[in-house]
């Protein structure tokens, strides 16, 4: 990570004042100031978002869940999973080399699937037998997301460092769509904005289609017309935009307030640790959002506790490969509303914090070493700092 640029750029917002505060609200609720024709958007999304749809409307045959906050759902809509993973499987033949394995569905091997498929004899897909790694996925929370998508390029690609030349031991990587958009959406960077990761949910996770030419599928290959007799798109682009009206006007999670002045100073000091190890190499606790012509993404600062860059972590996090990531490739998640988790990492196999931290290796490995030598208390610190954010 380059340090200089960084502290140049922080010394810049700090010198422009106005919104340094992070914006926050409760979960679920749309960002302070939302003018009532961007309100009437999030809260018609946020229909959609809540609405169960049935096979007589598209969904399936193949599908995870019939409706959005199915899996986004604690603590509010728009929130993280509870006990359900979704699965991917690839084929990762070396750097620049990952096979998403679409012609066998291993870009998500669906668990359900409607009547009329179960009637052919189809009941839920299988891992492609070509599959070299198989990824479970919690889902992550969508708070705040419009203000990490107007987060501009520059202040990402700065703290890029793919050659590691500082020598920290850390060589964050922008990724990159298959046409070289910046991919700060999705746990491996694969989707550039948050429209676009709208319509591959929809079209994966419900099997709701969103363009003439979509195939229905079953583990890849087409399905019989029987099997889903509704035309294609199944849902209109005004459905799709006010889906991602929706998450893009969600409120980051506000920060909770200390309860007393002794919390305060725990907190302080877990701040001042989590800084001091090296956690906010990846974990930057803040940026800015550029200019937009919506006052509520216009030059705020956002509390997102992430670089948006992808760090190998090492073998015990690995997973399945991405158009632009290694299997042992993850983007840094947003920490941000972890006071209302119970599941951590990206296949949410923690449940404790201090377990989260100990599974940090590769580039992290030096961080979570220094964590896991502090005494008892001070690691304690940290965690209530974090569970509080
Ligand atoms: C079956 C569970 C499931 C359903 C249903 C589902 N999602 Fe997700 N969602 C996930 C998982 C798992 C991820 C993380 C996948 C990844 O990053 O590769 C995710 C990620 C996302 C992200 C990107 C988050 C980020 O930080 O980059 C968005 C946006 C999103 N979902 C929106 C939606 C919308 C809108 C719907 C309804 C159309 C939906 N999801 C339905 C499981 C689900
Ligand atoms: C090299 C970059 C890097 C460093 C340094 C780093 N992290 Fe992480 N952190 C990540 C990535 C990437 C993940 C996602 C891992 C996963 O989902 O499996 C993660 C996940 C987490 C999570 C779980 C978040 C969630 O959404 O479930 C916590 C908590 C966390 N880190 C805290 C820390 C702390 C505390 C430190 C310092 C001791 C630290 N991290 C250092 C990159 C880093």
């Amino acid at each position: 990570m380059r340090i200089v640029a960084i502290f140049l750029l922080s010394a810049i917002a700090g010198a422009c004042g106005a919104g340094s505060t992070p914006v926050g609200g409760e979960p679920g609720t749309p960002l302070p100031d939302l003018p009532d024709t961007l309100l009437a958007k999030f809260f018609a999304g946020r229909a959609l978002f809540d609405k169960v749809y049935t096979p007589e409307e598209g969904l399936g045959p193949m599908f995870n869940e019939n409706q959005c906050s199915a899996c986004h759902t604690s603590p509010a809509s728009g929130g993280t999973g509870g006990f359900e993973r979704v699965v991917k499987a690839t084929r990762f033949g070396g750097p620049g080399d990952c096979d998403p394995l679409a012609d066998f569905g291993g870009e998500n091997i669906r668990t359900q699937a409607t009547p009329r498929m179960k009637a052919l004899g189809f009941e839920r897909e299988s891992v492609p037998a070509a599959a070299t790694e198989v990824g479970h996925f919690l889902a992550p929370p969508l708070f705040g997301l419009g203000l990490v998508e107007a987060i501009p390029e520059e202040e990402i690609v700065l703290r890029e460092d793919p050659d590691d030349r500082d020598g920290d031991g850390i060589s964050g990587r922008a990724a990159r769509t298959r046409d070289g958009r910046l991919a700060r959406f999705g746990r491996k960077g694969e989707f550039a904005t948050l429209r676009e990761f709208v319509e591959t949910a929809l079209r994966l996770e419900m099997g709701l289609t969103t363009r003439a030419e979509d195939v229905e599928t079953f583990n890849g290959r087409p399905v019989p017309r029987t099997a889903d007799p509704t035309p294609e798109p199944e849902v209109d682009s005004v459905t799709v935009d006010l889906l991602a009206a929706f998450v893009r006007f969600l409120a980051p999670a506000a920060p909770l307030p200390p309860r007393s002045g002794p919390h305060r100073d725990t907190l302080e000091a877990g701040r001042r640790l989590f800084e001091s190890i090296g956690c906010t190499s990846c974990h930057v606790p803040t940026m800015r959002t550029g200019r937009s012509p919506i006052p509520a993404l216009d030059r705020k600062t956002v509390a997102l506790y992430s670089d948006l860059l992808l760090h190998d972590m090492g073998p015990g996090l690995a997973s399945v490969c991405a158009f632009d990531a290694s299997p042992t490739e993850l983007r840094t998640p947003i920490l941000a509303g972890l006071s209302s988790r119970s599941f951590y990492l990206h296949d949410g196999r923690a449940i404790d914090l201090r377990d989260a931290i100990l599974a940090h290796g590769g580039e992290a490995q030096r961080a979570r070493d220094a964590f896991a030598r502090l005494p008892w208390l001070r690691q304690e610190y940290l965690i209530r700092f974090l569970k509080s954010l």
